[in-house]
């Protein structure tokens, strides 16, 4: 059977712009940057999309073209009779941990959509949004079932064929999104006591930088937002022909998913210094700040509606693009069919995804790593560890397995003076980045 390919250069943006903007432009940005201190964690994080991440976008989403296959295919291919492919599985490992946890989240934003539309959420709950949130998440079963009903059109567009599924989609409702959190940003500026918000956001804090596990953040939300290191990017890349230019498509990428980014933290931070929500509350920030700003708004009910289907659509062609990376390598490596290969390993997310979601309730108690509960522990292996070294392998292939000539040929940069410098970031300095930002986290681990 032939592999399939994007109908356009076009479709490939919008499906790569889909996989990377999504929860974790908007919950995961704003929870991190909120535990590790704001301004100074959004500098560092600036820092690594622009030094280290467009350029192994850049490298991951050659290799893909290059060599036409799966994460693990890819490099087998390239580089046949070496030990190259075991990096490979690095991505297929990170795609199980992280589809299992996204879903429940993405769960939790059709779960406010719901609510919007019966509009329950138009006013407070009694007790307050907060109250309402933890009631959710620590429900028996309710969370589990918008978890299931997100896989289960997960699975659906993936099996379908990610192409058909969602470019479309995408076309409207990603600059809805924008639209939306830019009308929401000024909003939350401009309301009393949001000025402290701005402050935090953007007058940094040096001092956070004495803290070693505010670089691994950084670096890890850098990877985690660029859809960087898992293999996502280098399968879509997989699907693209030799004709499309990928530099200037790869650096569109980074800027539309760090705009996003920077613009939902000028949304939650002011809003949540304004109602006395406190930065650091974790997973929750997002879902207990946004519908207080949605109560005082003007139409806000409206507002809500249509930021939580925008959401869910962002998280469902981010999903879709982290199911493609295992099911296209088991599509090859085991000759199983598409529908085969969607619904047996989004079945075995699906149940890791119940003992994310109950570690948000009965199993609360449960902290493999430090203190982090059960989505905490596996969002650190995968996003912190994982994805940076699945880029770092990335980068060593095409560093210094690749010729240069054969490396600039795959990025299209033969004879363009950025080569030179993309060539000593990705040979050079984001491998020693990487590994000094993961020796200087050593030890904090278990902490
Ligand atoms: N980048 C996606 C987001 O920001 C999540 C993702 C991570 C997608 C890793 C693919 C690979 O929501």
């Amino acid at each position: 059977m032939a592999r399939e390919k994007w109908a356009s250069k076009l479709g490939f943006m919008l499906a790569a712009m889909g996989s990377a903007v999504g929860l974790g432009n908007i919950w995961r940005f704003s929870y991190v940057a909120g535990e590790s201190g704001g301004g100074a964690f959004l500098i560092l994080y600036l820092f690594f999309v622009l030094v280290i991440g467009v350029p192994l976008l850049l490298t991951e989403v050659s290799i893909g073209r290059k060599a036409q296959s799966d994460v693990i295919g890819s490099f087998a291919k390239l580089s046949p009779g070496t030990p190259w492919f075991l990096s490979g599985f690095f991505g297929v490992l990170a795609s199980f941990l992280i589809l299992s946890f996204y879903s429940v989240v993405a769960g939790w934003s059709m779960y406010y959509l719901w609510k919007y539309i019966t509009g329950d959420f138009f006013s407070q709950p009694e007790g307050g949004y907060e109250a309402a949130f933890g009631g959710f998440i620590s429900h028996a079963w309710q969370p589990l079932f918008w978890h299931a009903f997100f896989m289960v059109l997960t699975i659906s567009i993936v099996y379908i064929g990610v192409k058909r599924g969602i470019e479309a989609a995408n076309k409207i409702f990603m600059p809805t999104l924008a639209i939306i959190l830019i009308g929401l940003a000024i909003y939350s500026v401009s309301l009393e006591g949001a000025v402290e918000g701005v402050k935090f956001l953007f007058q940094p804090d040096w001092s956070a930088l004495s803290n070693p596990s505010v670089y691994l953040a950084a670096m890890g939300q850098a990877f985690f937002s660029l859809s960087l290191g898992m293999g996502a990017m280098l399968t879509y890349g997989s699907y693209l022909s030799k004709e499309s230019k990928l530099p200037g498509a790869t650096l569109g990428i980074g800027l539309m998913d760090t705009f996003f980014a920077v613009i939902s933290g000028i949304v939650i931070f002011p809003a949540a210094f304004a109602f006395g929500i406190s930065p650091g509350s974790g997973p929750p920030l997002v879902f207990i700040t946004l519908p207080g700003i949605f109560e005082q708004m003007p139409v806000g009910g409206i507002v809500g509606l249509v930021f939580f289907f925008a959401l869910t659509l962002a998280s469902l062609s981010s999903s879709v693009s982290i199911l493609e990376v295992p099911v296209a390598y088991f599509m090859r490596a085991f000759h199983w069919s598409r529908k085969m290969a969607s619904i047996l390993t989004g079945a075995i997310m699906f149940v890791l995804g119940l003992i994310v979601s109950l570690g948000f309730g009965i199993w609360s108690g449960f902290t493999p790593i430090g203190d982090r509960n059960i989505q905490g522990s596996m969002d650190f292996i995968a996003s912190n560890i994982l994805l940076p070294l699945g880029g770092l392998a990335m980068a060593l292939f095409v560093g210094w397995y690749f010729k240069k000539s054969t490396a600039l040929d795959a990025t299209d940069l033969t004879g363009n003076p950025i080569g030179n410098i993309w060539y000593s970031i990705i040979k050079y300095i984001a491998p020693v980045l990487i590994i000094l930002i993961f020796l200087n986290a050593v030890g904090i681990l278990g902490m």
